[in-house]
């Protein structure tokens, strides 16, 4: 078989499983779709603090008010039993339930502890030997070096942003945090969705935006959208996985994360699809008798074919023309 029949006919069993299996649904749907989801969140989310509602602010884990959508736990749960983490810092502690979820997660696990931070000290935070507690501003020297102290060398780390919400703190916080994270594992956004995405329309520059600057001034983090599985989630391009070195220069796509700049509420299929598919490695893998210098001319061509010749998704041709634009 030809190398471009072989391609091509790669390229539509792809498609035909890509909605299934190989990307989360929340990069495909379509705009009704996305309507209902938008509303279902601002529906969950309820009226803006401190009007708030009888969802996220009434929710708790063994008895401790968690500020958290469930979905995003559940997620919480699948990370911190990939990355094993030795330490998680959690900027924003509030009534610590949180905090305890992860603690037991630890617990499960056999491994692991808790360091949170708050400026505050609410309520009766539950006791847990894994979870410890520091009194200040996330962003502040001070907190900063206390928690460097507290790292042990070459240590796993997850990271979980959920402070102050407005963009200069959360940006301030990127840059402090990120450094802590090793490979492989995450920091964690949260409450992304402000701002209108899609709510809080009114609270102003806030997280997403945040992690729109960051992601412009650093080249080792990439937004995880698989983690956006189960569709409504708080953290909307919120989930950072740190990537090495290798693996940043190895993918060539055009990264979603470049996209932020455009309306995240509307599916950008094409881009998600690159970054599925067309990873450098990837097309090594699948087609060895590539040469190197050939990648852009094959990734190219295989804009044509979704573009042409694939009319079962015909979707992905508005994204064609922006496509064939970007550099690779
Ligand atoms: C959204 S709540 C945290 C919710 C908590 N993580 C949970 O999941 O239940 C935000 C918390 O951040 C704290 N906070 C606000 N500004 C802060 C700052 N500069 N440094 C540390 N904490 C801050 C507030 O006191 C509040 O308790």
């Amino acid at each position: 078989m030809s190398f471009q029949l072989q391609f091509e006919n790669g390229m539509k069993t792809e498609l035909t499983s890509f909605r299934i299996h190989k990307r989360p649904h929340v990069d495909l749907l379509t705009a009704s779709e996305q309507q209902i989801l938008n509303d279902f969140h601002r529906l969950y989310y309820g009226p803006a603090w401190p009007l708030v509602g009888e969802t996220w602010h009434n929710t708790f884990w063994m008895g401790v008010n968690t500020w958290k959508c469930p979905l995003d736990l559940w997620i919480y749960q699948e990370i911190v039993w990939e990355v094993r983490p030795d330490v998680i810092v959690e900027t924003g502690t509030a009534y610590g339930g949180t905090s305890l979820f992860l603690a037991h997660l630890c617990d499960l696990i056999g491994h692991g502890k808790i360091i949170t931070i708050d400026i505050e000290t609410k309520g009766n935070r539950p006791h847990h030997g894994r979870i410890e507690y520091l009194h200040g501003s996330s962003t502040s020297e001070e907190i900063r070096n206390q928690i460097k102290r507290r790292l042990p060398s070459n240590a796993k780390v997850i990271v979980i942003l959920d402070s102050d919400h407005s963009k200069e703190h959360v940006l301030r916080e990127l840059m402090i945090y990120s450094e802590f994270v090793s490979t492989g594992s995450y920091i964690i956004v949260e409450d992304t969705n402000l701002n209108g995405h899609p709510v809080a329309g009114h609270h102003g520059p806030g997280p997403m935006e945040a992690v729109s600057e960051f992601l412009k001034q650093n080249r080792t983090f990439r937004i995880d959208r698989s983690r956006e599985k189960f569709l409504m989630t708080f953290n909307p391009m919120g989930y950072l996985r740190r990537v090495g070195e290798e693996e940043f220069e190895n993918t060539s796509y055009v990264s979603r994360d470049e996209t932020l700049g455009r309306d995240a509420s509307k599916s950008d299929p094409l881009s998600a699809l690159l970054e599925v598919y067309w990873t450098r490695s990837d097309l090594i893998s699948a087609f060895p008798e590539v040469k190197d210098g050939d990648y852009k001319r094959v990734i190219q061509w295989a804009s044509d074919v979704i573009m042409n010749r694939i009319d079962a998704h015909a979707r992905l041709k508005p994204y064609a023309d922006w496509y064939r634009t970007r550099t690779i």
